[in-house]
């Protein structure tokens, strides 16, 4: 990527060259906020999910604003924000294989590492590796609490593995994790409410289970932003991995209680590029710089035109309203439906405050999926 960034700040935002990823600082920073005084209420504190922005600059935002450390999904995201200065890192999935554990082993001799695991074998490859290179690996047993994608079993399976790690030599056995993913979206508060509660309940059942036959479970690591003053608020809850609160999209807004408190502060620009027929109208954007699995993104701030379709490099616009004068070389904004695989198709966010560009950062973990 260039980065000679200089050029773009103090532009208006309209005068940028698409497609572009903008954030609306102001929304962002207050997100943040309201994200850090929401755990200044409870025992649990907040490490935010990189996953989502994969910049350290924001993480460290985070953290400024009390978060006490980062969760990551990839080594690479890990390796981007270790490499940022940012110690306390969660890599809140496993890591599996020579290549990657020799990875992991790395960082933890330069931060305070924890990672996610899940199985014996797993967990005597890593201990063996942090033999070898003379460093400690700090780890969290996931455990599988009804999302049913990884996790061993709450109960002897948890116990088993406990037990493993603690007689593992340069392991260090820190607690419990458990991902509820299959309640965060649900858009019903309530209904929402009852499923994220049911789950982490296994996860705190499993650390009592631990606990009465002896060890100790200093952390207890879950949530999402559907749940963050749910899975927040339970007493035995130490750390909440929310991370689409930052940007926010239209399908976490579309969450009661969640859509409410969080603004959404990011889209990407579009130029109108074609307005081939009165109700047909064509964007520079298509699955190229806008994911579609939570469903088709749209424009915001103009009435009348609907998006209907996306392809490699168009966004195909249904213009219903007689009255849309957009026409070739014109710019709108579309609001995406999902962030964290939106943000991962750029390479770098246009810090907008006022409609003026303020700031411009690389995505530095943007497809870091190794
Ligand atoms: C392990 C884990 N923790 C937390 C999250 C929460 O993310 P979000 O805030 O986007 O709901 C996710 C989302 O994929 C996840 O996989």
């Amino acid at each position: 990527m260039n980065n000679n960034t200089q050029p773009f700040i103090g532009m208006h935002k309209t005068e940028l060259d698409t497609p572009a990823l903008l954030i609306d600082l102001d929304k962002m920073e207050a997100n943040i906020q309201t994200m850090a005084d929401y755990f200044t209420t409870v025992n649990a504190s907040l490490r935010p999910h990189m996953k989502t922005h994969k910049t350290p600059i924001i993480t460290h935002k985070q953290i400024a604003a009390g978060a006490i450390g980062v969760t990551c999904a990839k080594l690479g995201e890990a390796e981007a924000a270790i490499h940022a200065g940012i110690r306390d890192v969660l890599i809140a999935n496993q890591v599996v294989g020579a290549q990657k554990i020799a990875r992991l082993i790395n960082l933890a001799k330069h931060s305070e590492i924890m990672v996610a695991v899940d199985s014996p074998q797993n967990v005597q490859a890593i201990s063996e590796a942090a033999v070898a290179k003379g460093a400690t690996v700090r780890t969290l047993i996931e455990v599988n609490i009804g999302m049913d994608r990884c996790g061993v079993e709450p109960g002897k399976p948890t116990l088993e593995l406990a037990e493993q790690i603690r007689q593992s030599p340069n392991l260090k056995f820190e607690g419990l994790m458990g991902y509820e993913g299959h309640t965060v979206s649900r858009p019903d508060r309530a209904e929402r409410d009852a499923a994220a509660r049911e789950a982490m309940q296994r996860l705190v059942d499993a650390k009592h289970y631990v606990e009465k036959r002896g060890i100790e479970v200093s952390i207890m690591s879950g949530g999402g932003t559907g749940t963050f003053n749910i899975t927040g608020s339970i007493p035995e809850m130490t750390e909440v991995q929310a991370g689409s609160y930052v940007f926010m999209d239209s399908t976490y807004g579309n969450v009661e209680g969640v859509g409410e408190q969080f603004d959404c502060s990011l889209s990407v620009l579009a130029t109108v590029v074609s307005h081939p027929a009165p109700n047909r109208m064509i964007v520079d954007t298509g699955l190229k710089v806008l994911a579609k699995e939570f469903g088709i993104p749209q424009p915001v701030g103009v009435n009348g035109v609907e998006m209907t379709g996306l392809s490699e490099e168009h966004g195909k616009l249904q213009v219903s309203d007689v009255n849309v004068s957009l026409t070739p070389g014109d710019k709108i904004e579309i609001l995406p439906t999902h962030c964290c695989t939106t943000v991962n198709l750029h390479d770098r966010y246009y810090g907008i405050r006022n409609g003026i560009v303020e700031s411009v950062w690389e995505i530095a973990a943007r497809g870091k999926a190794q």
